[in-house]
Parts: structure tokens; sequence; C-alpha cells
């Protein structure tokens, strides 16, 4: 059973994806990963939606980079939440993607996040809050990581001059 779908344009976006895979892991959900294309294999990756949806997909992470329209073709094809995450790219570092992204038409929404490593992170930890609006254990997990973040700002010692 796959409960998030995590997707991504090419293999080369894996470095910062499994950031949020990561984060899934930590948290004991169940995720598949893919690299598949909105434009080198289209008819694939909607053949990987419908399945994963049949499979119990409960949310979609998508991320690529450039002219990153993965995310917005991954939501017009589906009512379920679609999160997406902008690659860093060679020359525009990461800004084309970012825009791509964010700058979804009115009427099919692709929540976007920070671009690269923390985007793809917070993915997954968004994820993760909403899987937990329905699952009280996940919802304790959820705050005794929040917990430990923030024992240690209030353990933090600054060097002393
Ligand atoms: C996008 O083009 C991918 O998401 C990736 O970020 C970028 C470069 O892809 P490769 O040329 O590395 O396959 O489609």
């Amino acid at each position: 059973m796959s409960t998030i779908g995590i997707v991504m344009g090419s293999t080369s976006d894996w470095d910062v994806m499994k950031e949020a895979a990561q984060q899934l892991k930590d948290f004991g959900i169940a995720y598949e990963a893919r690299a598949l294309s909105a434009h080198r294999t289209p008819a694939e990756l909607a053949a990987w939606m419908q399945d994963t949806e049949k499979r119990g997909c409960k949310a979609f992470i998508a991320g690529a980079g450039g002219a990153a329209h993965l995310a917005g073709v991954v939501a017009a094809q589906t009512l379920l939440p679609v999160l997406g995450v902008p690659i860093p790219s060679k020359y525009l570092k990461g800004l084309d993607s970012l825009l791509s992204i964010v700058q979804m038409p009115k009427g099919i929404p692709v929540a976007t996040f920070a671009i690269g490593e923390a985007g793809a992170a917070n993915a997954g930890l968004f994820a993760v809050a909403m899987l937990a609006l329905s699952d009280s254990a996940l919802s304790k997990r959820l705050q005794a990581f929040r917990d430990k973040q923030a024992d240690a700002v209030k353990k933090a010692k600054l060097p002393d001059l």
C-alpha cells in the first residue's frame, strides 16, 4: 500500500526528493517514489497515478526543475492534495522551478514548498500533518518531533566572544 506517492521529473531530482521520503520513513508512513516526467513519459505518469490511487494513495508530492510543470500535470489528474517541490536548476538556481510550480492558474491548486532540500523535507512533514488529522498516534509523534526541535533551540548556547 502506498499512502504517499512521490514523483519527480528525473532521477537527477532524487538527491533533493529523498528528503521527503526520509521524513515519511522516519514517521513510519508508506510511500512509493518514482521518476516519471510530465513531458517525457506522460502516459506512464497517468497510469502510475491511477494505479497508486487504487492502492490507497492519500496525496502526491511532486518535484521537478526548470519549466517544472509536473506538479500541475499531476494536480490536473487527481482530486488528492498535490505538494510541489521546486528542484534547484543549473542556470536559474530553482527560481524557474519555483515560479513554474507556485503560479498555478486558479482552480487547480498545488501547495508549493521551498526550493531544494528544505522544501522536500517540509513537503514530507506536511504530508505527515495531513495524515495526522485522522491518526492520533501519528499526531503524538508529530508533536514529539516538534518538541525535540524546540528543546534543541532552548538548549543552544552561542559561543563566547
Ligand atoms: C526536469 O528537468 C526534471 O525534473 C529535472 O529537474 C530537470 C533536468 O532533468 P535531467 O536532464 O537531469 O533528466 O524535467
